[in-house]
This record gives structure tokens, C-alpha cells and sequence, in this order.
């Protein structure tokens, strides 16, 4: 498989300032002490910065960073696309220090979804402190967490992530919700390399933002509920309900960051070592338990 795991994303914003009080005082994830009032990064773990927040006109999901286990293994993705005649900008040495990777890409996915492929796993060198006493984020080879990017070619774009970006099915629901249409949405959950139940999922659904969520998972319940009490204290937005997905198990909750799409806060993901010993699953309850949402304003 091409790609291992989510490495980073990128999101333009007119308020760093808001996201900044977002990404500590909610999240808790750390802000570099490079940071500035007109980018803003933010470290889950190890890695130099896991999300880039950067000043712009607009409140927009940029891009993924999706992560290559090797050099030979991006060479090999980026000929494949080369091949397929999907447009592949391969960034420079400067590109790729300003990413801290080692080697990067740019293209977008058939939906027009940004994606940055990378390989190299870059150290901080520094520890991870959370300011507000998260643990650890889980992280490691299933990378920081997950993407679920939105799409109006809902089979060209998961042809496009497993043909050509070597993901694998784990799962796939079709939603349904009063005055959707009767077959319902199409949601699929995709598989990378590393241990993550899904990496990459797309869905049939509009994302004004560009990005119906991203997900950051902790060790225990107690950072589940504490994320929980801090978002609440900090009077954010809670796209849904704590509760626990049918398809990769995980304990959540949703809230809005202030780039308008959400972040999926939640803990014991299913991981799966061996994908050979695995059949892909067709979910007809989207959840065990909860989830209720509220999309707001
Ligand atoms: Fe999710």
C-alpha cells in the first residue's frame, strides 16, 4: 500500500487567534513557539506540527498530508498517477522543509480535494507537552488520525484512493436522513497501511468548509470527557453527542472548530495489524450508541 497513515493537515483561516485558543485550550494540542499571528502549528505527538493553521480570506480546509512509509514507495505512487495522467506538482527541496517532510507532492483527488503526499518522518526532537494535560495523542503508524473529505463523484473518488493511492475498503454505509434521497448517501471508510480502522473516508455530502471532519483520538474515556467539559467551558459548538461508531468502535464527540467543519474527538479506535485477515463491513446503523447531532448555524 502507498500510503501509511495521515501526516498533517492544512486549514487558511481569518482568525489564527481563534484557533489558537481552539487548538490549546480545547484540543490541547501545543502551539510551536515559531508560531506567528499569521500561522499557527500545532503539534499532537513527536512530529514537528500535525496541523497548519495559516492566515488568509477565508475559512477553508486546505489540504491532507497523506505519508508514504519510504521514498521508493511516493516514487512509485507519483509514477502511478503520472501514469493515470492525474496532475501531480512534485514540490522542491524548499517545499518540503516548509512542510517538514522529506519529499512532497501536490494534487487533488477527483472530487477537487487537495491532497499533499509526503514521505519522511521528520522528529521534533522536543517533546509533545500539552497545555491543558492531554497525555498523548494517539498517533505513531496510524499517523494523527482521519479525514472524511466530502465528494460529488462519490465512485470516481473511491476508485481513485484505492486504484491509485492503494487504500483498502473498511467500511461503507449509505445514510439516510428525512427528504435525502431514498438510496440514501454514500459514505466509505478507507483503509491505509498502519493500524487505523480508516485513514481517508469520503462521503456523498456538501462541506461548505472542504472538510466534513478530521479526528484526533487520545488514550481513555477521561480525555474523551474532559475534551468534552473544556469544549462546553470554552462555549464551542457540539456538532454531536458523545457516542460510539458501529464501524470502527471509536468513543466520540463532535465539535465545530472556528474553520467551520469538526473535529471528531474521541478514543478507542479499532486497529488492525493484518488488513489480509479482514473483510470489509456494510454498516446499517451508523452507531452502537449516541451521536446525536446538532448542525447548528
Ligand atoms: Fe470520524
Amino acid at each position: 500500500m502507498a500510503v501509511r497513515s495521515l501526516a498533517y493537515i492544512r486549514v487558511e483561516t481569518r482568525d489564527v487567534g481563534a484557533w489558537r485558543r481552539f487548538g490549546e485550550e480545547v484540543v490541547g494540542a501545543a502551539a510551536t513557539p515559531d508560531s506567528t499571528e499569521d500561522r499557527l502549528m500545532l503539534r499532537l505527538d513527536g512530529r514537528p506540527w500535525r496541523f497548519r493553521i495559516e492566515k488568509g480570506e477565508q475559512e477553508k480546509y486546505l489540504c491532507a498530508g497523506l505519508e508514504c512509509p519510504s521514498e521508493e514507495t511516493w516514487t512509485a505512487v507519483l509514477d502511478k498517477l503520472d501514469k493515470a495522467g492525474v496532475a501531480v506538482e512534485r514540490g522542491d527541496a524548499a517545499m518540503a522543509a516548509d512542510r517538514h517532510v522529506r519529499g512532497v507532492a501536490s494534487l487533488a483527488d477527483p472530487a477537487g480535494n487537495r491532497i499533499e503526499l509526503v514521505w519522511g518522518n521528520v522528529v521534533a526532537g522536543t517533546p509533545f507537552v500539552s497545555p491543558v494535560g492531554v497525555p498523548a495523542f494517539v498517533t505513531g503508524e496510524m499517523g494523527f488520525g482521519h479525514v472524511v473529505v466530502p465528494t460529488s463523484c462519490y465512485d470516481d473518488t473511491r476508485r481513485f484512493y484505492k486504484d491509485l493511492l492503494g487504500f483498502g475498503d473498511s467500511d461503507e454505509m449509505r445514510v439516510h436522513f428525512p427528504g435525502g434521497p431514498e438510496q440514501g448517501l454514500g459514505m466509505s471508510f478507507m483503509h491505509a497501511s498502519g493500524p487505523r480502522h480508516h485513514t481517508v473516508a469520503v462521503g456523498e455530502f456538501p462541506a461548505p468548509s472542504g472538510l466534513i471532519h478530521t479526528m484526533v483520538e487520545v488514550p481513555s474515556i477521561d480525555d474523551v470527557g474532559l475534551a468534552l467539559d473544556r469544549a462546553l467551558a470554552a462555549g464551542v459548538h457540539i456538532s454531536s453527542t458523545l457516542g460510539r461508531h458501529t464501524n470502527d468502535k471509536m468513543i466520540s464527540f463532535y465539535m465545530r472548530t472556528p474553520s467551520g467543519f469538526d473535529i471528531e474527538f474521541g478514543c478507542g479506535g479499532e486497529q488492525t495489524v493484518d488488513w489480509t485477515t479482514v473483510t470489509p463491513t456494510f454498516t446499517i446503523k451508523e452507531d452502537l450508541w449516541g451521536h446525536k447531532w446538532d448542525f447548528g448555524a
